[in-house]
């Protein structure tokens, strides 16, 4: 290639994954939980998507303390899910249809129920000590740190057995791996060439900003607030991150044709730069929260932030260094209520445009499973029907601090992680041909319009168009490669962007309002051809375009 691709080449550039809940996917065995072999029965829906590598949640051993994220045998596949020959059987499935495999690698913390952490715990002596970070109760409470899902937001939990405390930056059965410790990187060095020799393609590290930290845990500055940029700043990001990643890099990720993905990229477009850089061989891509971060409370973004976020994002990748776009994964709720709209006559619009816009964009992209249906938020109104432990400790933590619980509550309602883990909607029957028993988390009662089936069957279907978008992704470099270049960036309701590789030029039109919205653009005549449109027409007047609600074009110029 390339003229005004400034990227190397490279298939993990210009894949497309699709990340895979397990939990919610496909149960074979009876217990309303998804597991394996479910995602093999699956694998030619899979394929027919046209998605070419697929990123499950952790597979491993766990007492599921927050699903999977906590790990207790890092070379065993967790009982609820199957068994090694299941995995092995999978990877082969994937692999035959011409897919990649990406496995989600947690390492800054593990399960308390691991045996480095039961050693660990077991005395100040044990070789194992040093595996975790470890604070003894005579030098007093250490100072706070604050943690993602402890009730009371403390990292430090008090072990009476050896009279200390341990650090643990999400629940308290997950406490921090030391990194500091040579013998611990190794120890996931191994886990990682195990899975690699296995012939898994690539490795999403989870929360892996975290890994390197200030382990003298001084206090924090005056005034210091927590949002997630100075989370981050005081909690990750360490002087070491990136002599551990040349380490990785050096002595996994170069031995073997895989790519490595980092969840979060520090706090400044610097720190993902130093992530990402080929030239630095550290990681090959990173995927930032800023765009998912956008709507934390009941308020949406506005379209102008929207924009704003991903233009920025891709301006500052455009030579070197490689990012991941989605909307949505297993820690968001569903794309549709945070970015488009779930009302009846809205809701298949806005879920085709959201997908039209992830894969029109220069990144890799994401798609999480049910986003290609246009699934949308379950929508609990009572603590009781969460399962997350994010939701439920976050509840008693609001209680304890008094805030307006009516007010918690609709929160979640928008944004609990589980609204983004209902099972995958099969069919209309009762379990939504997800499992004959009652599935971990109810069915939402869309299933009997919004599921693979009905769509199969309609050409006009959000999977149709989902796949329509695909292929045309994987049919043209100029989607994955081609300059981006967003026009009328002031515009209130549409979203106008082109793409250009060589001598191709692609324009996107997005609108991203419930309202009909007209773009004036100027030289623009109607010889264009429309490659994808998410409705049977195309309004145009010499110069000016109008889009419908939520309509969704990309013309070829
Ligand atoms: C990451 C995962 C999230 C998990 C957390 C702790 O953010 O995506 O699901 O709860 O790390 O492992």
């Amino acid at each position: 290639m390339t003229n005004n691709s400034l990227q190397e080449r490279s298939w993990w550039k210009e894949g497309i994954v699709y990340q895979i809940y397990p939990r919610s996917f496909k149960d074979t065995s009876g217990n309303g939980v998804g597991d394996l072999r479910g995602i093999i029965q699956k694998l030619d829906y899979i394929k027919s998507l046209g998605v070419t590598m697929v990123w499950l949640n952790p597979i491993y051993e766990s007492p599921n303390d927050d699903n999977g994220y906590d790990i207790s045998d890092y070379c065993a596949i967790m009982k609820e899910f199957g068994t090694m020959e299941d995995f092995d059987e999978l990877l082969e499935g994937l692999h035959k249809r011409g897919m990649k495999f990406i496995m989600d690698v947690v390492v800054n913390h593990s399960s308390d129920e691991h045996e480095w952490f039961q050693q660990s715990r077991s005395s100040r002596d044990n070789s194992y000590r040093d595996y975790y970070h470890w604070w003894p109760a005579e030098k007093g409470k250490p100072n706070h740190r604050w943690s993602f899902f402890d009730e009371n937001s403390d990292a430090w939990k008090y072990d009476e057995q050896t009279d200390s405390y341990y650090l643990h930056y999400f629940s308290q059965k997950q406490p921090d791996l030391n990194w500091e410790n040579p013998k611990v990187r190794h120890e996931v060095y191994d886990i990682m060439k195990f899975w690699a020799e296995k012939g898994v393609d690539g490795f999403r590290l989870d929360a892996f900003q975290y890994v390197s930290k200030d382990i003298t845990f001084p206090p924090f500055p005056e005034g210091y607030d927590v949002d997630v940029p100075s989370v981050i700043e005081y909690h990750g990001m360490g002087p070491h991150i990136h002599s551990y990643l040349k380490e990785m890099n050096e002595q996994v990720l170069s031995k073997y044709d895989v790519f490595a993905v980092s969840e979060g990229v520090g706090s400044t477009l610097q720190d993902a730069h130093d992530l990402v850089d080929e030239d630095r061989e550290e990681l090959q891509m990173a995927y930032h929260f800023e765009a998912t971060d956008m709507v934390t409370t009941l308020e949406k973004c506005t379209l102008a932030q929207f924009k704003e976020s991903f233009t920025k994002w891709d301006k500052s990748f455009a030579e070197k260094g490689w990012i991941a776009i989605y909307l949505s994964n297993h820690d968001q709720s569903r794309f549709i209520n945070r970015y488009g709209s779930d009302k009846p006559a809205f809701k298949d619009y806005s879920a085709k445009l959201l997908n039209t816009f992830i894969l029109s964009m220069r990144g890799t992209p994401y798609t999480y499973y049910g986003d290609e249906l246009g699934m949308t938020n379950i929508g609990f109104t009572k603590i009781e029907q969460y399962k997350d432990i994010a939701a439920i400790n976050g509840y008693k933590k609001a209680a304890s601090d008094g805030e307006d619980l009516d007010h918690y509550l609709k929160k979640l309602n928008l944004l609990s992680r589980d609204n983004g883990r209902t099972p995958m909607q099969w069919d209309a029957t009762k379990n939504a041909g997800f499992s004959n028993e009652t599935p971990w988390l109810p069915v939402h009662k869309n299933h009997t319009t919004v599921n693979v089936l009905n769509q199969e069957n309609d050409q006009n279907s959000v999977l149709n168009h989902f796949r329509k978008m695909v292929a045309l992704r994987k049919d043209n470099l100029l989607l994955v490669y081609g300059e981006y270049e967003i026009i009328q960036e002031e515009h209130p309701t549409i979203y106008a962007y082109s793409r250009t590789l060589e001598d191709q030029k692609m324009l996107i039109l997005l609108n991203f309002s419930e309202l009909e919205s007209s773009i004036e653009l100027s030289n623009y005549d109607d010889s264009k051809e429309v490659l994808i449109n998410n409705y049977s027409e195309l309004s145009v007047d010499k110069n000016t375009i109008t889009l419908k609600p939520y309509q969704a074009v990309v013309l070829k110029l």
